[in-house]
């Protein structure tokens, strides 16, 4: 039977990557975070020194692209994908405010989303994927057999985000947490190139007063 090429989108922490999760592993499907690739980018442009306040040095980030190696590993232990940056494991590392504060400032730039955009290509092509972003459904599989765009208030998504970076012992603020959200809201919603947009195919999910199983149930619906 057809594997399909499912194209999860939306806003900053609605619980993207813990549906498409849920989904793909349903349907013994693989999942695709996207978010982790432009976050592992940020964090190599951190660690290089490119990123300064709010500006990119952007000719020295382009130098270096070719050498910035992204790939998932299953860790059967856990049973999910982490994130390895030129063979070194950062899934922690890409989950910071300091990363998240950054990262919309690289996945505004054009050569960077080119860049990953072939290699999400490459790796959902065969389909039997969950892949979720921002532009996935608008640019990476404009012909994805099922597209979703999720949503929820910002400040219900900012008081999740918030909760789980407690849970990790990052010391933060509510409001700190709040503006990231509506900043990255911005900057995602505004930039040139892959904007984050629903596209007219997509069936939208608020899900500010869903329970993760509800939202499942109504896309495993769709799906079949
Ligand atoms: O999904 P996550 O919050 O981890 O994504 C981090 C950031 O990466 C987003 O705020 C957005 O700026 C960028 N992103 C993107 N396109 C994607 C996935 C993520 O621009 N397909």
């Amino acid at each position: 039977c057809k594997t399909l090429i499912i194209a999860v989108d939306g806003h900053s922490s609605t619980g993207k990557s813990t549906v498409a999760k849920l989904l793909a592993s349903r349907l013994g499907y693989t999942y695709i975070d996207t978010g982790a690739m432009y976050r592992a980018v940020t964090l190599e442009a951190l660690r290089k020194g490119f990123i300064v306040g709010e500006k990119v040095e952007e000719e020295k980030l382009k130098n270096c692209l070719s050498e910035i190696h992204i790939d998932f590993r299953y860790n059967p232990a856990d049973r999910r994908y982490e994130t390895y940056l030129n063979g070194e494991y950062i899934e922690e590392q890409i989950r910071t405010m300091e990363v998240s504060g950054k990262v919309s400032l690289i996945a505004r730039i054009g050569f960077v989303r080119k860049f990953l955009v072939e290699q999400q290509r490459e790796m959902g092509k065969a389909g039997g994927i969950v892949m979720d972003g921002r532009d996935i459904g608008s640019v990476v599989f404009p012909h994805a057999d099922v597209k979703f765009f999720m949503t929820a208030s910002p400040e219900v998504r900012a008081m999740r985000r918030y909760k789980e970076l407690l849970e990790k012992g990052e010391k933060v603020e509510y409001a700190e947490v709040e503006e990231n959200v509506r900043k990255r809201d911005y900057l995602d919603e505004h930039r040139a190139e892959g904007p984050l947009v629903k596209t007219a195919d997509a069936l939208l999910i608020d899900n500010s007063e869903m329970t993760i199983e509800e939202e499942v149930q109504v896309m495993l619906e769709k799906i079949e």
